[in-house]
């Protein structure tokens, strides 16, 4: 139910934190894996480490806010397995800055790496999806797509304007059998996070304390959600929005 043997999976910046995580996942599943990411010697390792799981990989360099990039990435993923069954939209930035000091320019970064480009990617998978008879779309959400926060209006926009996109996908494509769901990660111990927390005064306490499990998540944590939603076990769900964060979205 679980088993990926033969599925073709695209992860957007695969490369390192969240995405690696999920890859390694979606690889010991059994699924062909593409790393699609921008840094080619960090792709280059992903890829390396994939393959001594045991899967096949294949590194495609991919800049999520290019349109020609993203144009080019199903034609060098058809053109290598003939086919591309899973799409994690996982690239993903924030700018940390109040409302009143963020540019116009830094907000549309932000909207266009986390949200519009989902949508693109989507739209871009989307026919070879339908032509195999079906597909899996997971989007990389995160507590800010239920939560505030002073410190990221862009990110909270693009991260809550994700969901809402993800159940507009899925009611869209659920009689061509393409289920789009959304995974609220918590508080994850990566690169990003790192930066948060040299950026944010009391956000490592605050995390311990708030979160019910007591730790930061690894990207490990989501491995098995990722495998679930690329799988058949995943075949009647679709446009749902999961939380992935030991508990942080559940305790006041
Ligand atoms: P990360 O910084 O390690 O990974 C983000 C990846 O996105 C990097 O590989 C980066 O190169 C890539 N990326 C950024 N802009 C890109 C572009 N224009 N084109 C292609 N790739 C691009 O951070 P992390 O934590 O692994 O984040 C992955 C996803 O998970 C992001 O969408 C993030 O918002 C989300 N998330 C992370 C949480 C955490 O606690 N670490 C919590 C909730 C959500």
């Amino acid at each position: 139910m679980f088993e990926l043997d033969g599925r073709v999976a695209v992860v957007t910046g695969g490369n390192g934190g969240i995405g690696l995580g999920m890859a390694r996942g979606l690889a010991r599943a059994g699924a062909r894996v593409v790393v699609a990411a921008r840094n080619e010697a960090k792709s280059k390792a992903a890829v390396a480490e994939l393959e001594r799981l045991g899967a096949e990989a294949l590194a495609v360099p991919l800049d999520v806010t290019d349109e020609a990039s993203i144009a080019a990435l199903v034609p060098a993923v058809t053109a290598r397995w003939g086919r591309l069954d899973i799409l994690v939209n996982n690239a993903g930035i924030n700018i940390r800055k109040p409302a009143h000091e963020l540019e116009p320019a830094e907000w549309r970064r932000v909207l266009d790496t986390n949200l519009t480009a989902a949508f693109l990617l989507a739209r871009a998978v989307y026919p070879v999806m339908k032509r195999q008879g079906g597909g899996k779309i997971i989007n990389i959400g995160s507590m800010l797509s239920i939560f505030g926060a002073a410190f990221a209006p862009a990110y909270g926009a693009s991260k809550g304007g994700l969901v809402q996109l993800t159940k507009s996908l899925a009611s869209a494509w659920a009689r061509d059998n393409i289920q789009v769901n959304a995974v609220l990660p918590g508080w994850i111990d990566t690169d990003l996070t790192r930066q948060a927390r040299r950026e944010v005064p009391g956000l490592d306490e605050l995390v311990l304390r708030r979160t019910p499990a007591g730790r930061w998540g690894v990207p490990d944590d989501l491995a098995g959600v990722a495998v679930f939603l690329a799988s058949r076990a995943s075949d009647f769900v679709t446009g749902a929005v999961i939380p992935v964060d030991g508990g942080f979205s559940i305790q006041l």
